[in-house]
């Protein structure tokens, strides 16, 4: 997967250019008093996303790569995320919409320029080791903030679904494929044994998914599909939100306190469901993945459902194994890069796909749709794999690994392809819901007390 300068150049040029086509979108679409507002003390006002993809883009590519001087120093520190919670951000003096904009084509155009004087051709000729070019390697550095725009962007999306106010979106016709669903098994077996998880070749991938190495895995079964909206109905109907035998202590407490009784966004009109989806009301289609589900809901169906949530390296194993050649692939289908046919990927539909679309993005277990349409909630805390080392900054995994964050695998409807791969990691706090969070079940295959 390592490329010529030309190729590289041109494929960072087309990563960056869509991201912010997407950005542009996002923030267009509203006024500016919905830009400036805070729409709920989870999220940021989107004017503030706005200048932080810009200075992040400045401080890593202009600054760390291209050795540039500081553009707006005394701007830094507002656009800091680790010194500013999410909550605190609408009271800082932020750039106006304007001037936001303004910032982030002005960088954005130094970045251009500055990637079409960087010889990525040299690093062919032993370029990691030449003094700081370990953030050039493979065209990392750009990589990154590629992969940064654009998880911004599925954070802006996660804001517009939580504004009040009309729809201001339009989604791609026709939808995501139809599904065969019904002549789908439930589930499929994944085979024991060991496997490789994680990468030490993936170019862009980031030091949490880093580095390869094996695990075994006890044989077990696996949802074909995620957990839909109809079966989740079912969990709620049967009285699931009201039994504490199918929930965690922690679960069951958040459950009281937090009053919850169905998925973020659903509520009862007359006899059936309906659920808010940016900025307008459906019924809820059964067939369709549950969304905006937290870790202890996902938990809590799956008990109820006899089963339970998939480790992480479960995940990983059935999302990435080919049982043919003992390999792991970069997809489920393969190595090749996602294309329209493998997966719901990139805000297109603004929706998941019905359950079982997607045959061409099947894994060899036989498992569709692990990569796109929901984030899928692990049992996993989210830690360091063996050899793991924090880089280029502590602040992108390391201050994070620990029991307090659950790791949810796959990518949603709303992540682009270039932050969604077999081996791509995210990770959340287990009360979380208003992420495009859904999951699927699963169970060993051999009895556990055998
Ligand atoms: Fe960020």
């Amino acid at each position: 997967m390592t490329q010529t300068g030309d190729a590289l150049r041109e494929m960072i040029a087309r990563e960056l250019t869509g991201a912010r086509r997407r950005t542009t979108l996002l923030t267009d679409s509203v006024d500016e008093a919905d830009l400036v507002r805070q729409h709920s003390p989870l999220m940021s006002p989107l004017v503030w996303d706005l200048a932080h993809i810009a200075n992040q883009e400045e401080l890593w590519l202009l600054r760390e790569v291209g050795g540039r001087e500081p553009m707006r120093p005394e701007i830094d520190p507002l656009y800091d995320a680790f010194e500013h919670p999410r909550s605190e951000r609408p009271t800082l003096p932020l750039l106006p919409p304007a001037q936001a904009r303004a910032y982030g084509r002005e960088v954005r155009g130094r970045v251009l320029d500055l990637l079409e004087r960087t010889r990525f051709g040299d690093l062919e000729h032993g370029g990691l080791e030449h003094g700081g070019t370990r953030l050039l390697g493979d065209g990392f550095a750009f990589g990154m903030i590629a992969q940064h725009e654009v998880q911004h962007d599925e954070t802006m999306l996660i804001t517009h679904q939580i504004r009040a106010g009309g729809p201001v979106l339009t989604a791609g016709e026709p939808g995501p494929a139809p599904a065969d669903v019904l002549r789908l098994p439930s589930e499929v077996l994944v085979p024991g044994g060991p496997f490789t998880m994680g990468t030490s070749t993936e170019p862009w991938a980031l030091d949490n998914e880093r580095p390869a190495h094996a695990v075994d895995v006890a044989p077990f079964f696996i949802d074909t599909a995620p957990v839909t909206c109809g079966a989740y109905a079912e969990f709620s109907a049967d009285g699931g939100y009201d039994d504490p035998r199918w929930w965690t202590p922690d679960g069951w407490e958040h459950r009281q306190r937090a009053g919850l009784s169905a998925p973020l966004y659903w509520s009862r009109d007359g006899g059936q469901w309906v659920r808010r989806v940016f900025g307008q009301t459906e019924p809820v289609r059964p067939e369709e993945p549950v969304l905006h589900v937290c870790w202890y809901e996902a938990d809590a169906y799956a008990r109820w459902a006899g089963r339970r949530l998939p480790t992480e390296a479960e995940w990983e194993k059935a999302a990435r194994f080919d049982p043919a050649t003992g390999l792991s692939r970069r997809y489920p289908w393969g190595n090749a890069d996602p294309e329209a046919a493998h997966a719901n990927l990139g805000q297109q539909f603004l929706r998941p796909a019905p359950a079982g679309s997607y045959p061409a993005g099947a894994a060899p277990c036989g498992a569709r749709q692990l990569i796109g349409d929901v984030w899928e909630w692990t049992s996993s805390d989210f830690g360091p794999y063996p050899g793991f080392s924090a880089w280029p900054y502590r602040e992108y995994s390391e201050v994070f690994f620990g029991p307090e964050y659950k790791v949810l695998r796959g990518g949603s409807f709303a992540v682009s392809p270039v932050a969604c791969r077999g081996t791509f990691r995210n990770w959340d706090y287990p009360v979380r819901r208003q992420i495009f969070s859904g999951f699927r079940t699963a169970r060993s295959a051999v009895p556990e007390s055998a």
